[in-house]
């Protein structure tokens, strides 16, 4: 890591644990040049870093003080209470108009949740495309049967080594994206009409392939920093006959929660007596702020009735549209509704995937890109808690890139992300996550992007409007 980015983390630590307080000074500039021996540049590019995030503030002739807000965090949002009623699920067309706005890049965006395209490696990437493409030669323009290309799958089972048992190449299959992963796990568990018990709030493209399967959603209390209230999903396992339950234990989108291993754990277990397959979202597990790569469900699941999906979307490459799926024993069914449903995944991609993992860059990448979304998501926090009314809450994202926001409730947030498409800000509003039409004073803020003073004045716009009167 860059000097300039340690001294602003050591600081960072330092302010959040209280050992300065807000009001009191930092060392001078001069004596921090002395301790670190580091240049004025160095040390005025960490400060200029925290002052960014609205730790630290500079006094003219005087110096830089811990500002007044500064390890005062907004509280958390509330642990959500939906309807405890299965709801058959329909989307609007707010999700589209969302994705329309975010794809074309005509708005600034806090919306969709996408990775600035940046931070990936595309350079590495295109050569990989280009050398995969002279390998293939004709082949390139081959199908490759599931379970997809094995060269792939043999990454994807080592990369999953880290977090312990790791995925057997035998039971995953390649898939176009997590969603198609996710779609097919449904599919090859329930029926239209079956209740699915999901997390409250939800990932709207969960509910839109719910909606599109005539699934109903059983919305479950989720805890904003936690994940899903496993008391509350037992007592909903008594009253209704639930077929299957989809989760995202590994930072949920849009809470950033974290499930701790015993609930994972305590989860399998509990679905697992009662013969309830789990489909488990772990597409943003690798995006973890904490030293370590948490487990996933499937780490605990002794009968085979955990179906994982991820894909290299949030991390990698979201245009490749290369997802798996490891299905426990749920894998034969999995595999013939991959054939019915596109037969195949795209070629070259998977090819130039596996030759990129390969080489062990992935890891590093990783390592980079984590340190830059957890900065990403510091700064909004950080811009939020200066520009949004008072009471606001706001999360506080263990891993990935999304933050959610519960304002006051008179502020209604479709009538708020219209607004702000005016302004050319495009926003994801509340009740596009859930299937109840629930969360209508909350708002998903997209931290995909690098901060910039572009973003700081969209967060400003964003507060003034939420005084606009209608
Ligand atoms: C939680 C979650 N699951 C699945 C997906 C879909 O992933 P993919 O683009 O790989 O289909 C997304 C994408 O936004 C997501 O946020």
């Amino acid at each position: 890591m860059y000097l300039y980015r340690e001294i602003e983390a050591e600081w960072a630590a330092n302010i959040a644990k209280g050992l300065v307080r807000p009001g009191e000074a930092m060392p001078s500039v001069r004596e921090m040049c002395r301790r670190k021996q580091a240049s004025p540049a160095t040390i005025l590019a960490a400060y200029a870093r925290l002052e960014g995030k609205g730790l630290i503030q500079a006094k003219p002739r005087s110096g830089y003080y811990v500002s007044a807000k500064a390890g005062h965090l907004p509280e958390e949002p509330r642990i959500s209470s939906p309807s405890s009623a299965p709801t058959s699920v329909q989307v609007g067309d707010w999700v589209m108009r969302m994705l329309r706005r975010d794809i074309h890049r005509d708005q600034t965006p806090l919306g969709a949740a996408f990775p600035a395209l940046e931070l990936l490696p595309s350079l590495p990437l295109s050569r990989h495309y280009a050398k995969a493409g002279r390998v293939l030669g004709r082949e390139a323009l081959a199908y490759v049967l599931p379970p997809g290309n094995p060269d792939l799958l043999r990454q994807i089972a080592r990369h999953s080594w880290q977090w312990g048992a790791g995925l057997l190449p035998e039971e995953t299959l390649i898939t176009s994206g997590c969603l198609e992963a996710l779609t097919l796990g449904l599919r090859a568990v329930a029926r239209a009409g079956d209740i699915v018990a999901i997390e409250s709030p939800t990932y709207f493209a969960i509910l839109q392939a719910m909606e599109n399967l005539g699934m109903r959603a059983l919305e479950i209390p989720t805890h904003p920093r936690k994940g899903m209230d496993l008391d509350a999903l037992a007592t909903a396992m008594k009253k209704h006959s639930i077929r299957a339950c989809l989760l995202a234990p590994n930072f949920n989108n849009p809470l950033g929660s974290l499930m701790p291993d015993s609930h994972k754990s305590r989860l399998v277990h509990m679905l697992g007596k009662a013969g309830i397959p789990l489909i488990e979202d772990d597409i943003y597990g690798d995006l973890h702020f904490g030293e370590k790569r948490p487990k996933p469900a499937k780490a605990f699941d002794r009968k085979g009735l955990v179906i994982y999906c991820a894909s290299f979307s949030k991390t990698l490459d979201p245009g490749a549209r290369i997802g798996w799926v490891s299905g426990g024993k749920f894998h034969p069914q999995i595999m013939r509704l991959k054939v019915m449903n596109t037969l195949v995944s795209a070629t070259l991609p998977q090819a130039a995937l596996a030759a990129y993992l390969e080489t062990g860059a992935y890891e590093k990448h990783l390592r980079r890109l984590r340190v830059a979304l957890k900065d990403q998501v510091q700064h909004m926090v950080m811009a939020a808690q200066r520009h949004f009314p008072e009471g606001t809450r706001i999360s506080r994202p263990q891993g990935g890139f999304t933050l959610w926001v519960e304002f006051p409730q008179r502020i209604q947030t479709l009538a708020l992300a219209e607004a702000a498409e005016r302004e050319g800000i495009s926003l994801a509003p509340g009740p596009i996550f859930s299937a109840g039409g629930h969360f209508r004073h909350c708002l998903r803020l997209s931290c995909g992007h690098p901060w910039t003073a572009y973003l700081e004045e969209a967060l400003r716009t964003v507060g003034k409007l939420c005084h606009t009167p209608g």
